[in-house]
């Protein structure tokens, strides 16, 4: 079984469509083995989006990523970055497939709902900034 981190961001906190959202994914079969409600700091919001250091949006990405409480969830599945991946949808909601999370609940790029691991290795980095191993649940 594969695991991968996703972010409910802070537009779709503060629309209430939390909920909503992790629907989608149980719906389709993600098992959540790991969850909880924070508010990501400057440091850990540079470490967890390190790839995009020195791109004209990084700053802009740390602002919104940081401007409200997430929820951070660890999923579980067979092929769960890839499915999580073609669940969430394109980056830009407005290129979007109908359907996908990012199409339905996504307003622009920056405010698009979800971040979801874009790979099994950086799922378990991920992972591992937000959670430590004794509160991923298997069961
Ligand atoms: P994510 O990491 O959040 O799941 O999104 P993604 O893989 O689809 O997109 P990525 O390229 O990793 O970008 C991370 C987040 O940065 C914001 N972004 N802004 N202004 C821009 O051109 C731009 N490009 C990306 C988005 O919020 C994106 O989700
Ligand atoms: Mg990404």
């Amino acid at each position: 079984m594969e695991r991968s981190l996703v972010l409910i961001k802070p537009d779709a906190m503060k629309r209430n469509v939390a909920g909503a959202i992790i629907n989608r994914f149980e719906q389709r079969g993600l098992k959540i083995v790991a969850l909880k409600m924070l508010r990501m700091d400057e440091t850990l919001a540079k470490r967890h989006y390190a790839i995009h250091q020195g791109k004209p949006f990084f700053d802009g990405l740390v602002k919104h990523i940081t401007s409200s409480p997430i929820i951070a969830i660890v999923f579980e599945g067979e092929k769960a970055v890839e499915l999580i991946r073609k669940i969430v949808g394109a980056t830009d909601p407005a290129k979007s497939e109908r359907g996908t999370i990012r199409a339905d609940f996504g307003m622009d790029i920056p405010n698009n709902a979800v971040h979801g691991s874009d790979s099994p290795e950086n799922a378990a980095k991920e992972i591992g900034l937000f959670f430590v191993e004794k509160e991923i649940f298997n069961y």
